[in-house]
């Protein structure tokens, strides 16, 4: 319960604007730690960086919801130059993209714009041999995006796309249900946003029970699972949910953060299991960070020792 309160002040304030203003001019130096760098080349120098050490990447252009479709189609436009600098380094095009920031919501031309440009990236995604998870935002956007989710499966193959489920929503063990006929690669979170007791438990034991089940149910089922947390305990235990059921280690992979638990990241790399670190740049980074803020209380720790010192 401490924790939620955490969280939802933490959200709460950094969504006031002149909170936003003392942060953005302290800016760079501090977001460092979680974002690998402002252009694309950043990105992809972290994922090399982290191959060397055996750890995959998931690069991010960071971006959330933009109101015009030019700006989305300019967000879209970006993420396949991703796509074509990682193929042309040689590395392997693996990105998160949020709909949001490609138009989700505005309709152009009779289409849904966040659908066509995820048509887009994620057919160029699929000429290059890459995979696209569609991450999953604030719960008005559960529907679509799982609705746009299907459609691109079904006409990309859920090799080359996937999505997020997040364990504190309520109405999640039903959405992983219902998707079980595509066989789909999904990434399971805790969830990250600020969201109402109507809609997600308030309580930290249950999302992590909750999280518990969908991993075990989604191996059941067959389906590669991307466990996507810092959490040990849990992270022990699907090791050994695996181990009991004779899952294989490459039917599953467990997702970090760039910058968060890279001790845990090494140590899991090196036992043999795949890892992949979910790498961030670009210029819009301050509510991704705000998130990772309230994620843990010392890292506002590290927020204020590294505004003094500025
Ligand atoms: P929990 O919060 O219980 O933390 C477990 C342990 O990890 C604790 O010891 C904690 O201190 C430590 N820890 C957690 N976060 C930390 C941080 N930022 N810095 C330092 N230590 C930290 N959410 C969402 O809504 N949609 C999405 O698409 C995604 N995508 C996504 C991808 C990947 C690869 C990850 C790892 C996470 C996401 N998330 C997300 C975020 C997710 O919902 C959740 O907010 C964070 O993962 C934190 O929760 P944990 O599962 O790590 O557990």
């Amino acid at each position: 319960m401490i924790d939620q309160i955490y969280r939802k002040a933490v959200l709460t304030v950094s969504g006031q604007k002149f909170v936003e203003n003392i942060v953005r001019k302290q800016g760079w130096g501090l977001a460092q730690r979680f974002v690998a760098g402002e252009e694309v080349d950043g990105a992809i120098a972290a994922v090399k960086e982290l191959q060397a050490e055996g750890i995959q990447g998931n690069m991010d252009l960071l971006g959330e919801f933009v109101a015009s479709p030019e700006k989305a189609n300019e967000f879209a436009q970006k993420v396949l130059h991703l796509l074509d600098a990682a193929h042309a380094a040689g590395v392997m095009p693996y990105a998160s993209v949020k709909l949001s920031a490609v138009g989700q919501g505005q309709t152009v031309d009779g289409q849904d714009l966040g659908l066509t440009n995820g048509r887009r990236i994620v057919g160029k995604a699929k000429e290059y041999g890459g995979f696209i998870c569609l991450d999953m935002e604030d719960h008005p956007r559960v529907d679509q995006t799982l609705s746009q989710f299907r459609t691109l499966a079904e006409e990309f193959g859920t090799q080359h796309v996937g999505t997020v489920l997040q364990s504190y929503l309520y109405r999640t063990e039903a959405d992983r249900d219902s998707l079980d006929d595509l066989s789909p690669n999904l990434r399971i979170v805790k969830g990250a946003y600020l969201e109402p007791e109507s809609v997600a438990m308030p309580d930290k034991a249950d999302v992590d029970a909750s999280y518990r089940k969908l991993v075990y149910a989604h191996m059941k089922a067959g389906n590669y699972v991307n466990i996507g947390t810092h959490d040990e305990s849990i992270i022990e235990d699907v090791k050994h949910f695996a181990l009991a059921h004779g899952i294989e280690k490459d039917a599953y992979e467990f997702q970090m953060l760039y910058g968060v638990r890279r001790d845990l990241q090494r140590e899991l790399a090196a036992a043999g299991y795949r890892v992949r670190a979910y790498i961030p740049y670009g210029r819009d980074w301050y509510p991704y960070f705000s998130r990772r803020i309230a994620e843990r209380p010392a890292n506002v720790m590290f927020i204020l020792k590294g505004m003094l010192k500025g």
